[in-house]
């Protein structure tokens, strides 16, 4: 059997970013509960002429420029974000990114689990043939009801990853394990934009889950945890990190003192921590955080944690590939994050009450963000998207 895995991997964010301290004095609570207590600093703020579609298609732009399109034969984009009910998102990144007309273009949900599902499945059309490659997008705008619990932990942020046979970063281990329950922690109805969370039960039923894959991970053959050199979280907020990573510890009888904590998940929070909640993104972003901070990897397994509401977990393990180094986008990572633009609690809220016609009127959107690409107008109740000339510094 041939190993099938990450073969490159970018990301992008949103135009904006809000400093939690601001948040905290708005809110009228210590900044500590942000900055400590939830382990964010500042959340991204897609800019009004961005949306998942824009924020996909820049980060699948950067693995086009080194890959060649007609060896693509499948799109899988997961959002929670979706942007229509019936047309996949998907279909608007192959036609802004150029991909032949032969592909397959397909958007995927379950909340933030949605990436890792579509990760896994790619790895299966990529066994069935192994000369095809799968573009997988994970794109997501976190947003929480104004003033609820929530709000501190929105974020924005795509990962695309490309899937084929020998990887260049990271192959797929074999054994996963896997939990799914039907629970009400976070859920959003059709009708509505932000999401109906119980925030308590949502972090105990994460706990729940962190014990329930790796107990079906262990009863399949799984690795024992000695073998992971490090491992990667779905982050709605970094301290959820360290409380998953406590509770799989726990488990295992190992001390989980603070000191262990940092050591093990400071390079996997770098990123989540400036950019906040991405949903399906987030364990990926994760994923680049702790490639871009850790020391060299090769030939050591990553265990990956990913959990969406609902809910669907799963545990499975990435090995990496000795070279994988030089294949990492670690200058340009940082700089999606670096450049966003700080914006003020009064501009935030002025993007918050920003809408786009649901009634079938038209809109032309004013230049806003400065991606690669952007929404430029709605009319007739679609969107329309372009690519922008202006490079990015
Ligand atoms: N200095 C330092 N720490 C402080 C502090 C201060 N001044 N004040 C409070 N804290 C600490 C608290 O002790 C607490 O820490 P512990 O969790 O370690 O006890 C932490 O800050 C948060 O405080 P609260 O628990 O009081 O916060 P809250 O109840 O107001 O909100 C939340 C927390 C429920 C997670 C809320 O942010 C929320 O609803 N978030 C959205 C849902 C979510 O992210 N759920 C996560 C699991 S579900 C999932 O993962 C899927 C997904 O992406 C949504």
């Amino acid at each position: 059997m041939f190993p099938i895995g990450i073969h490159d991997i970018a990301l992008a964010t949103g135009h904006y970013a809000l400093d939690l301290e601001e948040l905290a004095e708005r809110h009228g609570v210590d900044p500590g509960k942000y900055t400590v207590g939830l382990g964010q600093s500042t959340q991204t703020v897609p800019a009004t002429d961005e949306d998942i579609v824009t924020m996909a298609a820049a980060a699948a732009k950067q693995i086009m420029a080194e890959h060649d399109a007609g060896d693509i034969r499948t799109v899988l984009l997961a959002t929670e974000t979706g942007i229509d009910q019936s047309k996949a998102a998907a279909i608007y990144v192959q036609d802004l990114l150029g991909l032949p007309s032969s592909t397959r273009a397909v958007e995927l949900k379950q909340a933030c689990y949605g990436g890792t599902s579509a990760l896994h499945f790619a790895a299966g059309l990529v066994h069935r043939n192994p000369g095809h490659k799968v573009l997988v997008l994970a794109s997501d705008i976190a947003k929480y009801d104004l003033g609820s619990a929530g709000e501190a932990t929105q974020g924005a942020a795509a990962v695309a990853m490309l899937v084929s046979a020998d990887p260049a970063v990271a192959v797929l281990e074999p054994v996963s394990g896997l939990y799914t329950a039907n629970v009400q922690d976070f859920w959003r109805p059709n009708y509505r934009s932000t999401p109906m969370v119980d925030g308590k039960l949502s972090v105990s039923l994460y706990l729940e889950a962190v014990e329930q894959v790796w107990k079906d991970y262990e009863a399949r053959g799984g690795r024992a945890i000695q073998d992971f050199a490090a491992f990667c979280y779905h982050q709605p907020f970094t301290r959820m990190a360290y409380k998953a990573h406590a509770r799989l510890l726990e488990i295992h009888g190992i001390d989980t003192d603070n000191a262990r904590l940092d050591a093990d998940l400071a390079a996997t929070t770098v990123y989540n921590r400036l950019v906040g909640n991405s949903y399906t993104a987030s364990l990926y972003v994760g994923l680049m955080s702790l490639l871009d901070h850790a020391e060299d990897l090769s030939g050591r397994s990553v265990g990956m944690l990913s959990y969406g509401s609902g809910c669907v977990a799963e545990f499975f393990g990435l090995s990496m590939v000795p070279g994988y180094r030089r294949r990492l986008r670690t200058s340009a990572n940082q700089s999606a994050i670096a450049r966003r633009e700080p914006i003020s609690y009064e501009r935030y809220r002025e993007i918050r009450e920003f809408e786009l016609p649901e009634d079938g009127s038209s809109k032309v959107l004013a230049v806003d963000g400065a991606g690669p690409f952007r929404l430029r107008a709605v009319a007739e109740h679609s969107r329309m998207y372009e690519a922008c000339h202006l490079i990015q510094a």
